[in-house]
């Protein structure tokens, strides 16, 4: 999704704005851009793809002289219009004063363009940023502050901008309605950005600006942060509690394979603190929910997306479980649209690795509209969903820079698997059964470590089932979510079409397809369900296709029913989810670098997808 970082200060800004793009690259991108303000000129250059044709570029074009030190810069995610050249950011206004980049949608471009061409202006572009940045433009007396605050009253949609102006050459400009706008404030310096991952190098001192902020920043720092009334806001300075290191890739070929590896940390760090062994229940403060409080909770209502929705599906059955609490799991770009019905004492709960994806956000707000506590389950701390949600857990995972999602989602439903046992122990759970779930949680990471152990042998078996186009994942119970990850995962950053399937609906219709060239990934744990899934599995062999299954540690019986086997060290159910989860995760990434793909920017996916 595109990405945004700005710099004013007493450096080269190119530099900066460079390094900044770089850092932006993990969310996926087009096309990259940049403009500088040299002595009151605008300078841009743009060039589609990478960012490494963008620094060429500068590098050719400017030789390094440049001194300029204001500038803005942008990775585009193709909305309005092809990925070209004319379509990338920074656009600038037909008189060439103001230089702009946008992320987000402007919904009623179209009306205003007719609008600017009555006037005369000239378009170059399809996008709708130009559009903006013209509409701007037509509101320019001298005072760039004010123009802003005029065109953005005529905007339908959603922003996070940053812009310059030639005839006010010390001043950055930003503005935030539904797209995230990070200050990052620095030694006789000022950054903004789209996401804290480009600011991290420079300074760890930020401000979130909350939807309809602008900020107007020289070089001496912010001058002014106000709403569209013009009214000031405060806001405060956080410490961003990233380094660099932990964005980047720390000696592994990939960040998913980095991200992979992490998770046995990444899941101690979603239960650090958060267990309470003698009483057997989770504590969970974020929640900041009374025992009767929880009791009066007779309803879960979960929404997300991808993978995310993958694990609230874990979580219903977690809710199901531990808590006897009625739970439903919600696409959440359908649960606006149906109508959906949220009663009195129903809890939702929104899941998004990134806090920003906008099916989800916009889920979250008609649940609140329909008057439901939303809880929010994020990994990016300040995101929107974390904030606009009333209250809620952190993963605590780390940044996640791979497209692909890993170790978010192991958090996810870890945390989840927390939040159930909580409610459980205020319904039927009982002590020792908390203790005992209590002592699962504190197990999992180190039976993550066995399943990494395993890596080489899953590189092996992947090796050998990378040439088929089409792959089956089966499961039932708790591995039936599981089995729509394995599949998601496979097919998104190796590109083999794959389904997954409840083991049971393979007969409904989808057995058609299977012959031997459509190998079938069962998940036939040692956990309920196991009986079942061999007669699946016995179906899927009389078709001729080859069966790689994933089984317990000392299960021998189970090889023959395979021909291959990816083993799980012996969990319980909810664990052994996860461990599976994980081996799965490997078996995709072995995969698509046999199939040399670019694994963690796989192509036309974004890390978090902004719009709707
Ligand atoms: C995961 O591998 C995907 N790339 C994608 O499905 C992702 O989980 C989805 O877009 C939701 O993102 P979120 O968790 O940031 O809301």
């Amino acid at each position: 999704m595109c990405g945004i970082i700005a710099y004013i200060g007493n450096k080269p800004a190119h530099d900066i704005l460079i390094t900044g793009l770089h850092r932006l690259e993990y969310r996926g991108y087009d096309s990259a851009g940049l403009t500088v303000m040299d002595d009151k000129k605008i300078q841009t250059l743009r060039s589609v793809g990478k960012v490494a044709n963008l620094r060429n570029k500068v590098e050719g074009e400017w030789k390094d002289n440049s001194k300029a030190s204001l500038g803005i810069a942008h990775t585009r995610w193709a909305t309005h219009g092809l990925p070209t050249e004319e379509n990338a950011h920074p656009h600038t206004d037909m008189k060439g004063k103001i230089s702009i980049v946008h992320n987000g949608i402007i919904e009623n471009y179209k009306q205003l363009k007719s609008k600017l061409e009555a006037k005369g202006y000239k378009f170059h572009s399809e996008t709708d940023s130009e559009v903006l940045c013209n509409l701007i433009s037509e509101f320019y007396q001298g005072d760039i502050e004010e123009a802003v605050v005029q065109a953005l009253k005529h905007v339908e949609g959603t922003y996070g901008l940053a812009l310059v102006c030639s005839d006010e050459p010390d001043r950055l400009i930003a503005a935030r309605k539904g797209s995230p706008i990070i200050i990052g404030i620095g030694n006789g310096e000022t950054l903004v950005a789209s996401d804290v991952s480009a600011l991290v190098q420079y300074t760890k001192q930020v401000i979130y600006l909350d939807d309809n902020d602008i900020v107007c920043i020289n070089r001496e720092g912010i001058t002014d942060i106000f709403d569209m009334t013009k009214t000031p806001v405060s806001r405060d300075v956080q410490e961003v509690d990233w380094d660099l290191g932990a964005a980047e890739k720390g000696g592994y070929d990939h960040y998913m394979l980095k991200e992979i590896f992490e998770q046995p940390e990444a899941i101690t760090n979603t239960f650090r603190g958060r267990l309470n062994y003698e009483e057997g229940t989770a504590i969970l403060s974020g929640l900041n929910l009374t025992p009767k409080e929880m009791v009066d909770i007779n309803r879960v209502l979960v929404f997300a997306c991808g993978t995310s929705l993958h694990a609230a599906m874990l979580g219903q059955y977690f809710f199901e479980d531990f808590a006897q609490l009625p739970s439903n799991v919600n696409h959440a770009a359908e649960f606006r649209y149906r109508n959906p019905i949220v009663e009195r004492n129903t809890m939702a709960i929104a899941i998004s690795q990134s806090g920003e994806t906008a099916d989800t956000l916009a889920a979250v707000r008609e649940a609140q509209r329909k008057g439901a506590n939303v809880f929010g389950v994020c990994n990016v701390v300040g995101s929107t969903i974390a904030r606009e949600t009333d209250r809620g857990v952190y993963l605590h995972a780390g940044p996640e820079i791979s497209v692909a999602s890993t170790k978010a989602f192991t958090t996810q439903v870890m945390v989840l698997l927390q939040m159930a046992l909580k409610f459980g122990r205020c319904h039927r759970l009982s002590r020792s059964e908390g203790v005992k779930l209590c002592r699962e949680i504190e197990s999992t990471p180190e039976l993550i470590r066995e399943v990494l152990k395993e890596a080489e042998n899953i590189k092996k078996i992947a090796l050998k089932y990378k040439g088929f186009d089409n792959t089956f994942y089966i499961g039932r119970g708790y591995m039936y979510p599981v089995a729509l990850e394995g599949a998601l995962k496979l097919k998104e950053i190796s590109y083999i079409h794959a389904e997954g399937y409840h083991a049971a609906e393979l007969k409904h219709g989808p057995i058609a397809l299977l012959e031997e060239n459509v190998p079938v990934l069962a998940l036939a744990n040692d956990i309920d369900g196991k009986d079942k899934i061999i007669g699946n599995v016995e179906e899927c062999k009389a078709r001729k296709s080859p069966v790689i299954l994933t089984a317990t540690k000392g299960d021998d019986e189970m090889k023959s029913y395979s021909d291959d086997i990816i083993w799980i060290p012996k969990a319980s159910a909810p664990v052994a989810a996860i461990l599976t989860t994980v081996a799965l995760q490997l078996y995709s990434y072995y995969i698509a670098v046999a199939r040399e793909c670019n694994v963690d920017q796989p192509r036309n996916l974004a890390k978090s997808v902004t719009v709707e």
